[in-house]
């Protein structure tokens, strides 16, 4: 299913599954913007494969109410919802957010 075509109508469910068949427990995730829209479809989707998301939000509010969000509709999943604050337009935000991460992870395996 790797190769599949994905249009319009594909649902993040769809292209995850098609593309992530088995569970993704121990990857780490990095997902910007991920409070609303396609990053937030995303991360849930990433979580619900049981993956470690790390949601990078450039609002605290928005992200932690996202992560709720995310929770809830997700209850069984065996993955890690973690939050790390990051502003992409701002350059201290975002070497804030690299030490931050380097602190807590040796490793991204997938950023978006
Ligand atoms: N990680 C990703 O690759 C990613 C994530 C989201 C969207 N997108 C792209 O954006 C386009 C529109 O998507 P959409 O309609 O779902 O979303 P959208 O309404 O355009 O919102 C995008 C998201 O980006 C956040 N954002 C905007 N500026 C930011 C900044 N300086 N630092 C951190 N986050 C910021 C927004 O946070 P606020 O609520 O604080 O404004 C919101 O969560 C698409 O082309 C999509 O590919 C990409």
């Amino acid at each position: 299913m790797k190769n599949k075509t994905f249009g319009s109508s594909s649902t993040a469910e769809q292209v995850i599954d098609a593309n992530h068949p088995s569970s993704m427990e121990g990857r780490i995730v990095v997902i910007t913007g991920c409070n609303s829209g396609i990053g937030l479809e995303t991360a849930k989707q990433f979580y619900r494969k049981n993956a470690t998301v790390v949601m990078a939000c450039r609002s605290e509010e928005k992200m932690v109410a996202s992560r709720n969000e995310i929770v809830e509709q997700v209850p069984n999943s065996s993955g890690v919802l973690d939050m790390i604050v990051l502003d992409l337009g701002s350059l201290a935000s975002v070497d804030s957010f690299a030490q931050a991460f380097t602190q807590k992870y040796d490793k991204l395996h997938t950023l978006m």
